[in-house]
């Protein structure tokens, strides 16, 4: 049956642990329901506009929403389909993506252990392109089923349609918000093998490479990942705060003059190359300060946190500042990952 609440608190559905208030809240646990809730908001029963949320993890509320806010509550795994080498599933939009890793790999599924540990819900993980430890999620989709929340039609992208790039998707892009997802379809591999380029996995496993097993790459992540990143449940955050900047090779050697040891990863699209936003963030100072109750991370600069009772103006005041100072010092303008509503 749909939930439907009004005049609701999001503080448990963001992991900044913003206190505002949406005019309704509505979950639903099917296609018809969700196209339930489309007929609802055409006629207005739902207040607009309307905004989907996954698990939270990637948003900073500054103010209430004054629409309707939506949550995936589609769950279930179906296997479609699998042959020798690989298995083809079909997972709900709401099933939490780690819960999603936590079967690949009790299953012998190769191909999502490196996104462990990261938080949010699968529906999310296709529109942001979640990576980590050098694997995205596009590596694995096959396609996307949406339903058009503007017509009520169904809509299947292949991943070819879906437009991705690091952390970006046609999803994303705002004439494009209507198409909300469904389920996802994903291609596994039943064949042992592993992606350790990483340099924080290489060397995790460098003496030990006879052990290395699925489980193993698993742990692996998840504690190179704890030993970074704050866990939501315990200090308010929403991962990188920023995305890594992509600049022209003539900008690093700019850059290369005054800072010889600058890290930089070269881009295998031609698009130049990326740098690490922690690095330039730590280079101004920034690691482990704070500004009033919004703080920069004192082990990984690219992650903001809420020191307790932060509002989201709190947080946006300190990414600004942050900015800022980057822009002046390296002449480089980093971008928010995180969504600002
Ligand atoms: N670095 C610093 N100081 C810092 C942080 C990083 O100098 O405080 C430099 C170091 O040179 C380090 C390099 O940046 O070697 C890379 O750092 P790290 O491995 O922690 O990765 P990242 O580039 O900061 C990205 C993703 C993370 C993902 C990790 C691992 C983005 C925006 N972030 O961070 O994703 O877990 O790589 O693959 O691409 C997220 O998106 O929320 C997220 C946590």
């Amino acid at each position: 049956m749909l939930r439907i609440e009004r005049d609701y608190s999001l503080l448990g559905h963001n992991t900044f642990g913003i206190d505002v208030r949406t005019s309704a809240f509505v979950e639903y646990h099917s296609e018809e329901e969700l196209s339930e809730t489309a007929a609802m908001l055409a006629d207005g029963r739902l207040p607009s506009p309307w905004l989907h949320i996954g698990g939270g993890s990637n948003l900073l509320f500054t103010k209430d929403w004054p629409g309707t806010v939506l949550h995936s509550r589609i769950t279930g795994l179906e296997v479609l389909y699998s042959d020798a080498d690989t298995v083809t599933v079909r997972v709900g939009s709401g099933v939490v993506w780690d819960d999603f890793v936590g079967e690949c790999v009790d299953r012998g599924w190769y191909g999502a252990e490196n996104l462990s540990g990261i938080p949010g819900e699968v529906g999310a993980a296709a529109v942001q392109n979640i990576g980590a430890y050098g694997t995205e999620v596009k590596d694995l989709i096959l396609s996307v089923e949406t339903l058009n929340v503007g017509n009520g039609k169904r809509r299947v992208f292949e991943a070819a349609e879906c437009g991705y790039g690091y952390r970006r998707s046609i999803f994303k892009q705002s004439e494009n918000k209507r198409y909300v997802v469904l389920s996802v379809t994903m291609r596994m591999g039943l064949k042992e093998h592993y992606n350790l380029e990483y340099k924080a996995l290489s060397t995790f496993f460098k003496d030990n490479m006879q052990d290395v097993s699925l489980r193993l790459v698993r742990e692996a992540v998840l504690s190179i990942r704890d030993s970074k990143l704050p866990d939501p449940a315990v200090i308010g955050s929403a991962g990188s705060f920023f995305t890594n900047p992509v600049v022209p090779v003539a900008k690093l050697q700019e850059l290369q003059q005054q800072w010889p040891d600058i890290p930089y990863y070269a881009q295998t699209d031609g698009t130049g190359v990326k740098l690490s936003a922690g690095w330039l963030i730590e280079q101004c100072g920034w690691k482990g300060r704070s500004l009033g109750r919004a703080g920069v991370y004192d082990r990984q600069a690219l992650v903001l946190v809420n020191l307790g009772g932060a509002s989201g103006a709190d947080i946006k005041r300190l990414a600004e500042a942050v900015r800022s100072d980057v822009r002046s010092r390296f002449g480089v303008d980093l971008h928010p990952e995180v969504n600002i509503l």
